[in-house]
Formats: C-alpha cells, structure tokens, sequence
C-alpha cells in the first residue's frame, strides 16, 4: 500500500505560472528541469529514490515549497551526502532554484515541479530523514484554513513516508498558524514536539538556515515560530 489508493483528488490553490521568465532562466529550465526532476509514478506505483539519484541515498531529505530554493540549495550544500528533494509548483521557484544548482554545482537535489501532496503517497514508506515546511502559505480566512498544508492527511502521509526518529521543521511568522499545527501535530499519534524550553521555538534551529519569507518577516519585524516535530518510533509487531 502507497497511500494513494483511494486518495481524494488534490486540488492546488497556489501559483504555477506568473511573469514571463527571462530567456536564460527559461534555457535554463528547459535544460535542466528534465534531467533534475523526479517524476511522479503512475497511481499506486512507488518512487525510485535509488534511480533518481543514480545510487541508493544515505539520507533523503524533503522540502515542501522551496519558493525561490535558497534554503534548499543551502542545505544541499551543507550536506553533500544526503539526497534532497523539493516540491514547488511555482515556475519561476523552480527557475531560481535551478540557477542556484547551476552556479554552486549541487549535485544532490531533485525537483518535484508540483504539489508536494501528489508526492508524498508516491514516497516509499519510511524513507525520509527530514522534512521541512517553511513559511508555507498560511491562508489567514477561516473559509480558506483548509487549503492549509498542514492537515490531518498530510501529517498522516508525512508519518507514513518518515523515518522513525525524523524529524519535521515547520515554521511561520503567521501565530494563527502555529497554533493550528501545533493542535493538529500534538492530536496525531505518530509525532512528537521537540520543544524543551521557548529558545526553541522563537530560534531557528542552528544548522538551518534562513529563508526569503523569514528575511520578509523580520525586516516588518515580525517574530517567526519555528516548531520541531520528532516522528515517534513504530510500534513493531509482536
Ligand atoms: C509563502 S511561500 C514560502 C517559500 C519559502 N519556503 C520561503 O520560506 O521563502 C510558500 C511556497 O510554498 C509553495 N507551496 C504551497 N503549497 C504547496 C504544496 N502543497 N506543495 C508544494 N509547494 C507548495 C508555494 O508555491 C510557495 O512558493
């Protein structure tokens, strides 16, 4: 079982497409996209992590809207041996992270050019070390809370595909937000907060790094959250 058997189908509220990108960045994707994207299998089939990176990966670590992939590109630099991917549905996103994969010469990112959810019944179970999710859009209305990443589903997929002992990072400068993952984080079973004392949440961890949006927060001086979740060990059959 992957997950997306029977799964509802998912429909995408965010952007894909906007300005026309300028013709070295399109060259760019053109070039590149093919050879770095990591394909979604037919329906109930399982991504082959070992054939999209050309060798069966130590570690694989998964990024849910990268925006414009500095943070990626960051961690991918700083981890040459763990095998990265980045789910980002927006073009111009994508265009970015790829110049950066170009000028620094990271070898150990894939792109997932969609959204994150399509994937995550594809992951085969227990093969993700790290999962981050980063100023994700916090959709403010009440009437809109539900296109919100962080949903019972999706941490119920992020369980399934994880590691026992992984860790998810979620952050956001947006309070309603952390509220609504910490409600909905601490009612499933499969996770854990990591949370010792406040240092922990009003920092960002420090090995991570900062992202466009964090930059955009603090320079309107708002306080960004930053929550650590631990996925619990399975509970192994008798
Ligand atoms: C507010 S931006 C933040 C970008 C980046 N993480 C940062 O902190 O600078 C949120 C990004 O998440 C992407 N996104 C939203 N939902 C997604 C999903 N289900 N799968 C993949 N990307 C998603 C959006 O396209 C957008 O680029």
């Amino acid at each position: 079982m992957t997950g997306t058997e029977n799964a509802p189908p998912v429909r995408w509220y965010g952007r894909r497409g906007g300005h026309r990108l300028r013709k070295a960045r399109r060259e760019r994707l053109e070039r590149l996209l093919p050879i770095l994207r990591l394909a979604r299998p037919a329906p109930g089939g399982t991504v082959d992590l070992a054939a999209a990176f050309g060798a069966p990966p130590s570690d694989v670590w998964l990024e849910v809207g990268f925006g414009a992939g500095e943070h990626l590109a960051a961690q991918a630099g700083a981890h040459p041996g763990t095998a990265m991917v980045g789910c980002e549905p927006y073009v111009a996103g994508v265009a970015s992270l790829l110049s950066i994969i170009e000028r620094e010469g990271l070898t150990n990112i894939r792109i997932f050019d969609d959204d994150a959810r399509l994937l995550l019944g594809s992951l085969p179970e227990a093969s993700i070390g790290r999962v981050f999710v980063l100023f994700s859009d916090p959709w403010p209305k009440a009437r809109h809370h539900k296109r919100r990443f962080i949903t019972p589903a999706t941490l119920d997929a992020l369980a399934r595909v994880m590691k026992d002992g992984a860790e998810l990072r979620f952050a956001t400068d947006h309070m309603g937000y952390v509220r609504w993952t910490l409600d909905h984080v601490i009612r499933n079973p499969a996770f854990a907060w990591l949370a010792q004392r406040p240092s922990d949440w009003r920092r960002r961890p420090a090995d991570g790094f900062e992202t466009r949006y964090e930059r955009k927060a603090t320079g309107q001086g708002l306080a960004s959250v930053h929550l650590g979740f631990c996925r619990r060990r399975r509970a192994r059959a008798a």
